[in-house]
């Protein structure tokens, strides 16, 4: 099933095009704490002309309720189940409390039908931050269980019409335009590359218009909730610059020509400033671009004052020198991939994985182990060096910490950005490095969701 420009013509033509952009709803709170309630709902993903979806929502809405909080805030949510299966909630990117992470299973156990759970965490850093289930996310978080967190500087430099937070998310629908939920799980999906899906929704909707004001300055944060589809952006064809990734503020606007990559779980901030009123068109660069948003540029007055960037969040720095290198080498899946895991085990034991539903391997272990992948030392510096020695791209995410991409095929990049999420191409190798210091159980897992249920998913230890 392939998003390209010919399924999804017919769709484009429909007329659904004309639609502003919703605003998030904004999540409410209550007593200090904002109320997220999980609970089955619905949409209509593909328009007014395409059918009613069932999804699992947070709050009834698509995407979640965005919450918005200030720099060392501390974040309380008080977090109800009214689905029927277990779920928890998962704060990506937040540099957390451990005991707050969310992850079902790790650092809490899963919040079971009826039942609530109260999240309860400073929010350390300024940026683009979101939330989803960690429970049987493969299943959940495509469903519509996801929602952005956003963590506003001390003196946030863009007003609230010009700061514009964008949730991306593919589905995979039937000829009805109906989220399919039959093909849930399958393991060709998990054993390739992953759940992909053949339509696009911008904050829930499909083939908005996305209004800006002519001559100012906006922000606009990109977050792929997406359940596996790498999205192929490219932001300099409608004159917008790169400020931030993964929640974390560059020193300045980056102008990158030609398509950046915005994995499952990544977030991209961009700044422009649109000089004429009309439209520009928000591409998905497929071997055609395909238009999946409109800027609308209307006229207001101008505003000549120059662009002002958000400071930089001051995270620890890792110091190489007394680094310790680990390894973390990327086995199995489809397309030749599985003939890897003959090195570490017999015939058998792979037939056995498969009939598991485990088609990959971090260093030969498919899936969690009792005991962790490493043990790190409070504040030592670690320097993960990834092999992917598979036929597919992974999105690799650190929980409770960010690193620095320090090198792609041994050779080190121009911007060592900060990161919580990292990509690699089939047989790629990639370093980074972060400072080991928040102490607890935290996941390594690859975003694609399907292949973090089908084995690539270990842990670490600090402290
Ligand atoms: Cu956003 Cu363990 O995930
Ligand atoms: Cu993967």
């Amino acid at each position: 099933m392939n998003l390209d420009r010919r399924s999804l013509l017919k769709f484009a033509l429909a007329g659904c095009a004309g639609t502003a952009v919703p605003r998030l709803a904004l999540a409410q709170s209550t007593g200090g704490f904002f109320e997220l309630t999980a609970a089955p709902g619905t949409a209509r993903l593909y328009g007014k002309d395409g059918g009613t979806s069932g999804l699992w929502l947070y709050n009834g809405e698509l995407p979640g309720p965005e919450i918005r909080v200030k720099r060392g805030d501390r974040v309380k949510v008080r977090f109800k189940n009214e689905l029927d299966q277990a779920t928890s909630v998962h704060w990506h990117g937040i540099r957390i409390d451990n005991a707050m992470d969310g992850v079902a299973g790790l650092t809490q156990p899963p919040v079971a039908p009826g039942e609530s759970f109260d999240y309860n965490f400073v929010a350390p850093d300024a940026g683009t931050y979101w939330y989803h289930a960690h429970a049987m996310s493969w299943n959940q978080v495509p469903r519509g269980l996801s929602g952005p967190l956003i963590v506003e500087e001390d003196d946030p430099v863009f007003s609230p019409e010009t700061d514009i937070t964008l949730v991306l998310s593919d589905w995979r629908l039937d000829e009805n335009g109906v989220l399919d939920t039959a093909s849930f799980g399958a393991r060709h999906d998990f054993s390739h590359a992953g759940r992909l899906g053949n339509w696009l929704t911008v904050n829930g909707v499909s083939l908005p218009d996305i209004p800006l004001k002519q001559g100012h300055w906006h922000r606009v944060r990109l977050i792929n909730t997406s359940a596996a589809r790498i999205l192929d952006l490219a932001p300099s064809r409608f004159g917008a610059k790169i400020i931030a990734y993964d929640g974390q503020a560059f020193m300045d606007a980056r102008d990158v020509p030609g398509t950046v990559q915005l994995a499952p779980a990544q977030r991209m901030d961009l700044v422009l400033r649109p000089q004429a009123a009309g439209t520009l068109d928000f591409e998905m660069m497929t071997r055609q671009p395909f238009t999946f948003a409109t800027f609308q540029v209307s006229g207001a007055e101008s505003d000549s004052r120059p662009l002002r960037l958000p400071e930089v969040n001051g995270l620890p720095e890792p110091d190489l020198e007394s680094a310790r290198e680990v390894p973390l080498v990327m086995q199995g899946g489809a397309m030749g991939g599985m003939r890897s895991l003959l090195q570490d085990r017999s015939e058998n034991e792979v037939r056995q994985m498969m009939q598991d539903g485990l088609f990959w391997t971090f260093n030969g272990n498919p899936g969690m182990q009792d005991a962790p992948m490493f043990t790190a030392e409070r504040g030592e510096t670690i320097v993960l060096e990834s092999r992917n020695d598979t036929s597919f791209a992974h999105a690799m995410h650190i929980h409770g910490h960010h690193f620095r991409v320090l090198e792609r095929n041994g050779e080190p990049l121009r911007h060592q950005d900060w990161r919580d999420t990292f990509t690699t191409q089939p047989r790629e190798t990639v370093k980074i490095a972060f400072v080991a210091d928040n102490p607890g159980k935290w996941l390594i897992h690859c975003h694609m969701l399907g292949h973090a249920a089908s084995g690539m998913r270990t842990w670490f230890k600090v402290g």
